[in-house]
């Protein structure tokens, strides 16, 4: 694997094995001293175009404890606020010789674009409304260690609601195209107005009525309103979204006690989601957020792991 562009890109084969390596980095997460040589002289640059809190604290950890070096760029406080285009900013990062660029745009498909400007790897953390490989990744790792606990099976055969704006989400195609390929079921629940343009050529089903799919679905994944790239009025009032498609207390009651509700975050509480939902007990939003952790630290060991040692020069040898 050279790059982590889209989670369409994976076979099954490969998600396992991201997901079972991810299994033994987690381990890391549990230990007093939390560090692996693993990725010793390497270098991470994180290049984010949009805000963003769990996905670059989580890259930048993961590379950490692997003991890689790691850099993090924003627009805010970078010369991209000075009007350099993504181009000349990617190629100056470039240019300092780093092996990989963790890059979140606004633009979908830009990390695409970047891979024909540098040699590093390049991971896509975002891109528009597009993807988000390494969520879907973090999720399907998840759901896969809750079956596992819950009857001993993985992904295959579930089915998994994906509710709200599925529209403007990266996260839902990013999971749909992997959870498919792992062999699950996706209906996509979202009014008509937050169903993309061509959703019958995907592969799901799809629903436009909350309450008659929540009682049948082994988990629900509830999508944020992102209101930052909406327009117009994709719906009369927050409170009629909620009314309709929040999972709210009622909704709650209605699943399957053992039903796992995610949530990629941030969480509009009392938009999409109400307070009692996000804190159940079968509430997993703080598990995927530990998940992004042993996730990223797997994706980044598959594209830079396996170098060889570098030799070491000492100083004396240098100087005589
Ligand atoms: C998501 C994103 O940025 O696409 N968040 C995240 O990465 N945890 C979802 C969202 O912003 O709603």
């Amino acid at each position: 694997m050279r790059h982590l562009l889209s989670a369409g890109d994976l076979s099954a084969d490969e998600i396992t094995g991201i997901l079972d390596l991810a299994e033994e980095m987690s381990a890391v997460q549990d230990r007093p001293v939390k560090k692996l040589p693993a990725l010793r002289g390497r270098t991470v640059v994180n290049l984010f175009f949009e805000d963003s809190t769990r996905t670059r604290s989580s890259f930048e950890i993961a590379g950490k404890w692997l003991s890689a070096d790691v850099i993090n760029i924003s627009a805010k406080g970078s010369a991209v606020s000075k009007g350099e285009s993504l181009r000349d900013t990617v190629m100056t990062v470039g240019a300092m010789g780093v092996d990989a660029m963790v890059i979140r745009h606004m633009a979908s498909g830009a990390p695409w674009q970047v891979t024909g400007w540098v040699d590093a790897s390049i991971l896509n953390a975002g891109d528009g409304t597009h993807e988000h490989p390494t969520q879907a990744l973090l999720d399907a790792f998840t759901l896969r260690r809750h079956f596992r606990r819950l009857d001993g099976g993985d992904l295959t055969g579930r089915t998994v609601a994906i509710v709200g704006d599925v529209t403007h989400s990266r996260v839902a195609r990013s999971n749909v195209l992997l959870l498919r390929t792992l062999g699950a079921k996706v209906v996509l629940v979202a009014p008509p107005t937050l169903m993309p343009a061509g959703i019958e050529t995907w592969p799901v089903a799809v629903s436009h009525d909350l309450d008659a799919v929540l009682p049948a679905v082994d988990a629900v994944m509830m999508l944020r309103v992102q209101r930052e790239r909406m327009s117009g009025g994709y719906f009369p009032t927050p409170r009629e979204y909620t009314i309709s498609y929040g999972l709210t207390r009622p909704r709650l009651e209605s699943l399957r006690p053992d039903t796992p509700i995610c949530h990629p975050g941030p969480m509009n509480r009392g938009l999409e989601i109400s307070a009692e939902a996000a804190d159940a007990a079968s509430s997993l939003v703080l598990d995927q957020v530990a998940a992004g952790v042993s996730v990223r630290m797997a994706v980044l060991y598959e594209l830079l792991g396996g170098a060889e040692e570098m030799p070491v020069t000492r100083a004396h040898e240098v100087l005589a």
